[in-house]
């Protein structure tokens, strides 16, 4: 069998510049003030952010310059690897050519210091000394505690409580970065102690644990909040995923006509994706572009195109967003950075203009296709990862099935290594396919906030 071919590139070529898709889009519906319901303007946003990341929040310029500090600690890992996926088309059987772009190469294990690093950055030139967040799948608050320890700053994550449980070793690994991290929901914020009168066995969510680390940073004015997905500038700093995946492409002497990467808060998805659909909207060749969602918290797919609340106790600004409903909680499946209840904006609007496909696929099915390509290249994926591993066979198995040589590329966001208590229930055969309940989407589809401007 031939062996995995690699494509990579010098130091030198980490992006200097992030792509911000913003300047190719058409104007997008503006975000809305919580209370007011009015436009916010850049000053609402201060209580959350430094002035910096609001204004790459807003901007409209193509290109926005990447620090040389940040640059220098991207260095650590970067530029990550394309890999050409040799043995996993040969077990396919596939004339497609495969490849994928891997972000476990990372400190925290996946794409999230990409973002990790420049907010902290920001934050500690504006003399923040505090940050809080979320964490999902627990590779937002690795990445977050990480960057906090490069700048000084003190980080504390609140984690979604299935995660929590399933994962110490996430835990364990932002408290050796110096956070602090706690179940959420929690007792310490308001919105935590409302979601456990409601129901004291929830399993939590991403919803839940962005209200409380948004009620921290809001009520403290020492304390400034950092989101790991979904905002324009996060999506933003992501890009120099496909940046340079557009260079090692050249490389390679090839180009893909499909492009793949699971999709929760859309970070990722976008981070890969973006850059390809930029050169298309300013007049290159058209490719698909799938994002890749959860059958069990499909906001692409069964959400609705609406303005909505980030969170669950309706502190972030309104967004017109695919939502399942700010209220809607997510089974507990293992893919916890999937778990979110909307899709970033511009990922929404680029799906809203047809620029992009979206599908939605079952867990066991992710896991089957995670434990192939493990078998086949050596990487276990992370279970969100597995989202894109599975959809990237299922083109390929189309297009032996066509009988048509494409290239597919998709994003190997992360590894799975603190994930194998997933896999051990895989393997057990404990694994199932959880399904939401239908009463509860259309209830937290029914709830959304009436807007004037729609
Ligand atoms: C490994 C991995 N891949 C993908 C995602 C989804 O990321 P995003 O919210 O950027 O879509 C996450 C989120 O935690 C993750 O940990």
């Amino acid at each position: 069998m031939s062996a995995q071919v690699k494509y990579t590139l010098e130091e030198s070529q980490i992006p200097k510049f992030w792509y911000n898709i913003a300047a190719d889009l058409p104007t997008p519906p503006a975000v809305l003030h919580p209370g007011t319901k009015q436009p916010v303007g850049p000053a609402d946003l201060e209580p959350l952010f430094p002035m910096e990341l609001i204004l790459q929040e807003v901007s409209t310029e193509r290109e926005i310059e990447i620090p040389e500090p940040v640059r220098d600690i991207l260095r650590l890992w970067r530029p990550s690897p394309l890999i050409r996926a040799r043995r996993l088309e040969q077990k396919l059987g596939t004339p497609a050519k495969i490849y994928f772009k891997y972000e476990g190469v990372s400190p925290a294990g996946s794409h999230k210091p990409n973002s990790a690093v420049p907010q902290a950055w920001f934050n500690k030139q504006a003399g923040i000394k505090k940050l809080t967040t979320e964490t999902g799948a627990g590779q937002w608050g690795s990445s977050l505690a990480f960057a906090g320890s490069l700048f000084d700053i003190d980080v504390t994550v609140y984690q979604v409580r299935c995660s929590y449980d399933q994962k110490p070793y996430r835990r364990a690994l932002m408290e050796t970065y110096g956070a602090k991290c706690i179940s959420s929901p929690s007792m310490e914020t308001e919105s935590g102690r409302a979601a456990l009168a409601e129901n004291p066995d929830t399993p939590g969510s991403l919803g839940i644990a962005i209200s409380e680390a948004v009620e921290v940073a809001v009520k403290n004015p020492d304390v400034k909040y950092a989101l790991g997905s979904v905002l324009n500038h996060v999506l933003l700093h992501q890009t120099v995923i496909g940046q340079e995946a557009i260079k090692q492409f050249e490389l390679a002497g090839d180009d893909p006509d499909v492009v793949i990467a699971c999709a929760g808060g859309g970070s990722n998805f976008a981070g890969l994706a973006f850059p390809f659909l930029g050169l298309q909207l300013r007049g290159g060749r058209q490719r698909r572009i799938i994002a890749v969602e959860p059958a069990a918290c499909p906001s692409l797919t069964r959400g609705k195109y609406a303005y909505d609340y980030g969170d669950t106790a309706h502190l972030t600004p309104l967004v017109k967003m695919h939502t399942l409903g700010s209220t809607f909680i997510p089974p507990g499946f293992h893919a916890g950075g999937l778990r979110y209840h909307g899709m970033a904006a511009q990922v929404s609007q680029a799906y809203e203009l047809g620029l992009i496909e979206a599908r939605a696929i079952e867990q066991t099915a992710c896991f089957e296709a995670g434990v192939l390509f493990a078998r086949a290249e050596g990487i276990v994926p992370a279970p969100e990862s597995t989202h894109a591993v599975r959809c990237a066979i299922e083109e390929a198995l189309r297009c032996k099935a066509e009988g048509k040589a494409e290239t597919i590329v998709f994003g190997l966001s992360g590894h799975g290594h603190f994930d194998m208590g997933a896999y051990i229930n895989y393997f057990a055969g404990n694994l199932v396919d959880v399904h939401y309940d239908e009463g509860e989407l259309a209830m937290a589809l029914s709830g959304l906030p009436l807007v004037a401007a729609q």
